[in-house]
């Protein structure tokens, strides 16, 4: 049993904050300033529309780490992002966005539900990236979809779909050197873009987060697999993979601080 006055510390920290959306592997919570929110990481990972479910210790610690480093690169070669600077080891400052419902995927590679869908093997090289749309809907298990739909359903304009494609392909040329200079192939990745307005003008801006959560990364010589398939297809070790990938960016934090030792709570 917790003493009252532990619950009281924790029901005071739990209050200090306004919860704005709690998803599958991160929250969101109110920030410090009008129009930023604190993104905090979670260690849940879930595959097949949260079908398949773990908690993995540490994961959400090398996600934010991971991600900040990718979001301050894309940043420094012009791409407008949500990510304002890192607060410890599982939270960011972000700034407050609409998030557009839409996930841009890019592929380099036929990987995951491409090679599936046209019986290509997973692994061959694309004659030219592929852009896809799918529609945000959990319900729905976020169906692809065509500009036409988007279009026609209005989820954004045409000139924001141009800004989101011609952003995507930038990230895509940036990360693929960014990742080879680690021996590592960008395969495929998603991201997600909001609208945020300046002097009541709105712009396109990146989201979310980029990590091997959201991106297919292989080995260049033996083709291991360092990203969510660890998971979705049991592969091994998810800490191990995304350990592998911090430690070659130089973002891997002190391992004492990913999986801390010290007391758990008892429920
Ligand atoms: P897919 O091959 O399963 O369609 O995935 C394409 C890319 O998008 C891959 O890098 C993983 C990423 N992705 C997500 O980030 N979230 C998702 O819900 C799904 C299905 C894929």
């Amino acid at each position: 049993m917790l003493s009252h006055s532990v619950y009281n510390m924790i029901g005071r920290s739990m209050s200090r904050r306004r919860l704005v959306y709690e998803g599958k592997a991160k929250t969101l919570y109110a920030g410090p300033e009008p129009g930023t929110l604190v993104q905090y990481f979670k260690d849940d990972a879930t595959a097949f529309n949260a079908e398949k479910h773990a908690i993995i210790d540490g994961k959400g610690v090398l996600n934010n780490f991971i991600s900040e480093y990718v979001m301050k690169h894309l940043g420094s070669i012009g791409i407008p992002t949500h990510f304002v600077r890192r607060l410890n080891m599982r939270e960011q400052l972000i700034r407050e966005c609409e998030i557009i419902p839409l996930e841009i995927v890019v592929r380099n590679v036929a990987a995951g539900s491409l090679a599936k869908k046209f019986g290509i093997e997973e692994g061959e090289s694309l004659p030219r990236p592929i852009v896809e749309y799918y529609f945000k809907d959990d319900k729905l298990g976020d169906p692809m979809v065509a500009e036409e739909h988007i279009a026609a359903f209005n989820w954004c304009s045409p000139q924001d779909l141009d800004d989101m494609v011609s952003m995507a392909l930038r990230i895509n040329d940036f990360l693929s050197g960014l990742f080879l200079g680690i021996g590592v192939k960008l395969v495929d990745f998603k991201v997600e873009f909001g609208h945020v307005f300046e002097n009541e003008v709105p712009r396109v801006i990146l989201a979310d987060e980029i990590s091997p959560d959201s991106c297919r990364l292989w080995d260049i010589k033996s083709g291991q697999k360092f990203d969510k398939d660890v998971f979705r297809r049991d592969l091994g070790d998810l800490m191990e993979a995304y350990t592998e990938i911090a430690e070659r960016l130089g973002v891997m934090p002190e391992k004492s601080a990913v999986r801390p030792t010290g007391p758990k709570l008892v429920h």
